[in-house]
């Protein structure tokens, strides 16, 4: 399906951990000072900076009319604000291992601005179902490679600040929410809370929580991931 779908990686992650969904439809980007992106964002940048700077990526490069825009954790927080702040011009979101107030413990913020790499295999740990974590973890850190400095901790704290639950209702783009059942790091709760919250969308908000996956659904459920966008947009993209 050729679909307008913009996918946002999360916190010290790039694009490449969307792999297994590009395959099937759209596009990843960078987050600017992730991956191979210049670093255009100010050190103490929040997620209305991040969002503007992607709002701006999509008109520049990518070119796209009525953008999908699909974020994990950070880039679901951004996700929800490209909604408040350019939701005209906006096809849709689809929202995985997300919410509306992103609170992260002291302790790995800490850790993130004095040893990012260790912080980054704690984060990449706990967001795994334990028994994934063979499998998933290393590759993970792989991809995400050695992160540039404060750019984790920007990351991290930009979530740390991020709160919109007062404005949901202000959201009216048709949206799917995704979610690993053991995500311990944005607990299905928040999923669960962002779908009753979402009262300005006309259309019904899908919510899906997948089980046996983490924080990481895209990689640790991949295909149950890709089935349901592919079925989200089949009913969403002709209604
Ligand atoms: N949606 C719905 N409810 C939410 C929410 C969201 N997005 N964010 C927080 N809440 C709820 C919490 O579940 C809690 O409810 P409770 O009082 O019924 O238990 C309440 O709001 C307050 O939670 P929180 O804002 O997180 O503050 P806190 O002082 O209880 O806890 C932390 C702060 C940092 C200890 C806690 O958020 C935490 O353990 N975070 C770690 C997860 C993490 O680092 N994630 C990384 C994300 S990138």
């Amino acid at each position: 399906m050729n679909a307008p779908l913009v996918f946002l990686h999360g916190s010290g992650d790039n694009k490449r951990i969307w792999r297994f969904q590009i395959e099937q439809s759209g596009q990843a980007l960078d987050l600017p000072g992730h991956g191979e992106r210049a670093d255009t964002l100010s050190a103490d940048a929040l997620i209305p900076e991040y969002a503007q700077a992607v709002y701006q990526i999509i008109q520049d490069e990518l070119k796209l009319e009525r953008p999908i825009i699909v974020g994990h954790s950070l880039g679901g927080a951004i996700a929800l604000m490209m909604a408040l702040d350019y939701g005209d011009e906006l096809g849709g979101l689809i929202l995985l291992g997300t919410g509306a107030r992103l609170r992260v413990h002291p302790a790995l913020l800490a850790e993130a601005l004095e040893a990012p790499e260790r912080a980054q295999r704690h984060l990449v740990e706990a967001a795994l179902v334990p028994e994934h974590i063979p499998a998933f973890a290393e590759a993970i850190l792989q991809e995400q490679g050695t992160p540039k400095a404060g750019v984790f901790y920007r990351d991290l704290q930009a979530c740390n600040m991020f709160d919109i639950i007062p404005r949901l209702h202000e959201i009216t783009v048709p949206t799917l929410i995704l979610c690993g059942r053991e995500d311990k790091l944005t607990p299905p709760k928040y999923s669960q809370f962002l779908a009753e919250k979402l009262t300005g969308v006309k259309q019904e908000v899908v919510l899906h929580v997948i089980p046996d996956a983490g924080h990481y659904v895209m990689r640790e459920q991949g295909e149950n991931v890709n089935e349901a966008i592919a079925d989200w947009l089949a009913a969403n993209l002709h209604s």
